[in-house]
Parts: structure tokens; C-alpha cells; sequence
């Protein structure tokens, strides 16, 4: 009997279409795209989330400052990020922008349910807004009247608005983070939430007469919903919320959205009541990444310090950059970008220990058998040893610690290369234990190209068609390959092309 794959549902943030993509953004993309590619190699089915965030106050102003119809202006910053994301092989299986029509249909039977579940009420808003963040702050947040994230002053916001009563679910929520162990990962992240949520949580306004653009609210026309409360709903969009698709349970039960610690209260308060007001479950999973920073500085369009994912990558390629990314960070945490670290990640466990190993290997079997690859025996390269950094490597993908998975790898590659420099292929003389030397290498080889797939999207195919591998073992669910001992050689190789020539700083 075969059983259904099961679903796995991974977003991104939205990203606000009022100026063009950099390295923070493209941070999220690279790990969410590792984490889709590896769990597309489970073999589950996978739906990879993202798209642009484009209703509101801020892309309002953004296009009426640029002279720009909105709609213009949103369509071509959408398609920047499309563009920038191609570049780095983002493997997103749906690109949502919430002025689809799709979306406002979600939006308002999402909203038409919360209300009749008793959760929205009209009320007079009175307080501070930052527009940049399209945010509330009560008055002990602010940092001398100004938003403490983008420093600049708040405006005070009074409007006879509809609200939702967040204060509702207090309890609820932080039953969730009792019950869910991983609800919100990794831990520190959840107990900055549960002690947000422990203070007391206050309703928020939801809807706004002042603005035109956005998605008006089905029981009062007058008023547009809110772009936060608008945008989260995207993730439910894309899954079928609105269009009732058999797969929405199955697909919601399994959802993990990947943010920024900068929007993690929307994510790990708000949204989880939200979707409980509305009577669905609260996500499967919130992951919280930190911050990319520039000199101490969160890297930000606001800010004037973003790098260019792209002339990086057309620089220094797409595997430079995204094995920097996933190996330098772990995830939650904060990390100083710098271009020094990029190059010395590089040059050691690509350029010297893979890249080298894999033209050191080839050109033995090419020059001294005659190009026929040996398979794995086991007699030089212990198998214990193998079978412990693929479980650990494993262990550290379904756990979301991507950084540490790298170093498993890292760490065998470490180890292949002490392996030749104590075995010495280029000397031995008896072909017997010259094949046992070589089919070893060549499988640590193998072992590393498959497990850095999903991060070395351009170079792991190659490194397996240099050994003779077919490449397409990538494609399907290439976890099983994980396999100590699969590499039975007897393929025709030459000497490899260098794929990683240092880089000379
Ligand atoms: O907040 N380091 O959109 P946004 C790491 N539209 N990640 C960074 C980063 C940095 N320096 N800078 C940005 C919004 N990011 C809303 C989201 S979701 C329903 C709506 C990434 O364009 C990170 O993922 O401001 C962050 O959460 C996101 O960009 C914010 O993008
Ligand atoms: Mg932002």
C-alpha cells in the first residue's frame, strides 16, 4: 500500500514593495530554500511560500512620492524581487502578492468569520504609529517619540477604527507555547514571546477610513482592513483558505513560517490568535532568524546599508554566497555581515578542503587506474565514523540547525583529508589497497556532494558527475542516499575541473 507524501508548508515574510531587495532579504530566502529543498529530499510534499506585501499606508506613500499608480509601482517592485530571487535559485513553488484577487477573497471570508465568532468590535484609536513598520507603540516603546526601530518619529494616530480583541487570548496562546514544545524556535525566541504575552496583551485596531488602499471590510466598506491583518492572511491564501482546496487542512497542520525577530510579534502573538478567532488552529511552527548586521547596524533599506545579494553572488557565485550565509549563522541569533569571513569560509572548506580533495581524487583515479572509479570498502575510511556525521548531519536538517549540519559535513571532509595525507594514494604501489584508498575518498566525496545539495545548487551536481554519479540522484528524494557504502564506482572520470578557485584577497 502506498500512503499519501505528507505535506510540508514552508513561508517566507511578505516582503513591503517600497524598495528593492538586499542581503537580509535574501537571508530568509537562502534558508527557507535549504529547508524546502531538504524536505522536498524527504520525499514530502512540499509547498514553498513567498511573495510581496503590498497594501498599506507605506507603499501608498512610496508611489505617490515617486509620482507612480500604485499599481505600476507594485508591479515592478514585484518583479524585482522575482528577479533577485531567480538569481540566487530560490526554489519557491508560489509567488503571492495580496493584490490578487485570490487573496482578497481569503482575506474577507477570513475576516467575516472572526467577526461572527464574536472577535471585532468598533472602537476610537487614539496613539503612536510608525509608518516604516506600519506598526503601533505605546508610549513606553518609544525612544524619545521616535520608533525604536527605524528612529524616526511616530505620528499620532486618532480614528474611529474596528478592533480585535488580541486581549482574548492570553491564555490561549500561551498554552500553545506550553503545549508545543517547538512552536516557536529556537526557545529563546519563545520566551521573549511568553513574556511579551505574560504583560498583558491590549486589542488592536484593525481597519482604517483614512487610506483607500487595501482591502475593504465585508460587513463596512467604508473601512479598509489593516495591511498587517491583511498580510498575515496571505499564508492561508496561498494554501486554499479562500478556495476551500481539500489540501488546506493537511497543509495548514504542517505549516512553518520562517521571519525575521523583527516581525516576531506579529507572528508569535498576533497570528496564532488571529487564526484561533477564526476557529482554524494556530500554525504548526514559527522559526525566528536574527538580524544581518553592517558594522553593528541591522542591515535595512531605511538604514542605507544593504548589500547586493546579486553583484555578491555574480562576484563571488550562488554557492559562495549561500554557504556563507547557512554556514556562518545559526539560526536566531545575529550575525555582522563581512565580506572578509565570506572569503575565508570560502577558501577553507571549499576552495582548499572540497574543491582540492575532488581534483586530488579524480586525477589519481585518471592517472594511475586508468580512469575506472573504485567503489567503497570500508577499509580505510571508517564506516562508524562516516554513519556518525551523516546521522548527526541528518539530525541537524529536520532540527533547523543548518549551521551546525555544514560542520558535520565540514567536519568529514576534515577527516577525507587526513585520510589521503596518511595513506598517500599518489605513492602506493599495490593496486589493491590504491583502489580501497581511492573508492573511500570518492564516496566521502559523494556523501558531501549529496548532502550539500540544497545549499551548493550549482556545484553539487557537478562534483557527482566528476565522480561518475548521475547527477538526478539530487533531484528526487535524495536523503535516501544518505546511505554509507552506496558509491560502487566502475564509471570512466578524467580529472575534475576546479569548481571553487580561491579567491585572492
Ligand atoms: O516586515 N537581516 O516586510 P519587510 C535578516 N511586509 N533578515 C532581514 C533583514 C536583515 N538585516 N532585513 C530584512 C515586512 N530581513 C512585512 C512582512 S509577513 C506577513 C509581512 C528580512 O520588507 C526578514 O525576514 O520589512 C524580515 O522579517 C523581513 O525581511 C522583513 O521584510
Ligand atoms: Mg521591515
Amino acid at each position: 500500500m502506498t500512503s499519501a507524501p505528507s505535506e510540508y508548508f514552508i513561508s517566507t515574510p511578505i516582503y513591503y514593495v517600497n524598495d528593492a531587495p538586499h542581503l537580509g532579504h535574501a537571508y530568509t530566502m537562502i534558508n527557507s530554500d535549504v529547508f524546502a529543498r531538504w524536505h522536498r529530499g524527504l520525499g514530502e510534499r512540499v509547498l514553498y511560500l513567498t511573495g510581496t506585501d503590498e497594501h498599506g499606508q507605506k507603499i501608498s506613500d512610496s508611489a505617490a512620492k515617486a509620482g507612480m499608480d500604485v499599481g505600476d509601482w507594485t508591479d515592478s517592485y514585484a518583479n524585482k524581487f522575482k528577479e533577485t530571487w531567480a538569481s540566487l535559485h530560490i526554489s519557491y513553488d508560489d509567488f503571492i502578492r495580496t493584490t490578487e484577487e485570490r487573496h482578497s477573497v481569503a482575506v474577507r471570508k477570513f475576516l467575516q468569520a472572526v467577526y461572527d465568532n464574536g472577535y471585532i468590535y468598533k472602537g476610537k484609536y487614539e496613539g503612536l504609529y510608525c509608518v516604516s513598520c506600519e506598526s503601533y507603540y505605546t508610549a513606553t516603546e518609544a525612544i524619545d517619540s521616535n520608533c525604536p526601530v527605524h528612529k524616526r518619529p511616530l505620528t499620532v494616530m486618532e480614528e474611529e477604527n474596528y478592533f480585535f480583541k488580541l486581549s482574548a487570548f492570553t491564555e490561549a496562546i500561551t498554552k500553545w507555547y506550553e503545549e508545543v514544545d517547538d512552536s516557536v524556535f529556537p526557545d529563546f525566541r519563545k520566551n521573549e514571546s511568553a513574556a511579551f504575552v505574560k504583560g498583558g496583551l491590549e486589542d488592536i485596531s484593525i481597519s482604517r477610513v483614512s487610506l483607500k488602499w487595501g482591502i475593504p471590510l465585508p460587513w463596512d466598506e467604508s473601512h479598509v482592513c489593516y495591511v498587517w491583518f491583511d498580510a498575515l492572511i496571505n499564508y492561508l491564501t496561498a494554501i486554499g483558505y479562500g478556495s476551500d482546496d481539500p489540501l488546506f487542512e493537511a497543509r495548514w497542520e504542517n505549516s512553518h513560517h520562517l521571519i525575521g525577530k523583527d516581525i516576531q510579534r506579529f507572528h508569535c502573538v498576533w497570528w496564532p490568535a488571529m487564526t484561533m478567532a477564526a476557529g482554524l488552529r494556530p500554525p504548526r511552527q514559527v522559526l525566528v532568524h536574527g538580524w544581518l548586521l553592517v558594522k553593528g547596524e541591522k542591515m535595512a533599506k531605511s538604514g542605507g546599508n544593504g548589500v547586493d545579494a546579486v553583484s555578491l553572488s555574480e562576484i563571488y557565485g550562488v554557492d559562495a554566497v549561500r554557504y556563507y550565509l547557512m554556514r556562518e549563522y545559526s539560526l536566531g541569533s545575529d550575525g555582522d555581515f563581512s565580506l572578509e569571513a565570506l572569503e575565508q569560509r570560502y577558501n577553507v572548506e571549499l576552495a582548499n578542503n572540497l574543491g582540492n580533495l575532488l581534483s586530488r581524487v579524480t586525477n589519481i583515479v585518471f592517472r594511475n587506474l586508468g580512469g575506472v572509479t573504485p567503489g567503497y570498502s570500508g577499509e580505510i575510511a571508517d564506516r562508524a565514523v562516516l554513519d556518525g556525521h551523516i546521522s548527526s548531519f541528518k539530525d541537524h536538517m529536520n532540527g533547523y540547525l543548518t549551521s551546525k549540519a555544514l560542520e558535520e559535513i565540514a567536519a568529514m571532509v576534515r577527516y577525507a583529508n587526513v585520510l589521503i595525507e596518511e595513506n598517500a594514494p599518489w605513492k602506493e604501489k599495490d593496486p589493491e589497497r590504491l583502489s580501497s584508498i581511492l573508492g573511500d575518498l570518492l564516496e566521502i566525496i559523494r556523501l558531501a556532494a549529496v548532502a550539500l545539495s540544497p545549499v551548493l545548487v550549482s556545484a553539487s551536481p557537478k562534483i557527482l558527475e566528476a565522480i561518475g554519479v548521475d547527477a538526478k540522484v539530487i533531484e528526487g528524494n535524495f536523503v535516501s542516499e544518505l546511505e554509507v557504502g552506496r558509491y560502487v564506482g566502475g564509471s570512466i572520470i578524467e580529472k575534475a575541473a576546479p569548481l571553487f578557485p580561491r579567491i585572492e584577497g
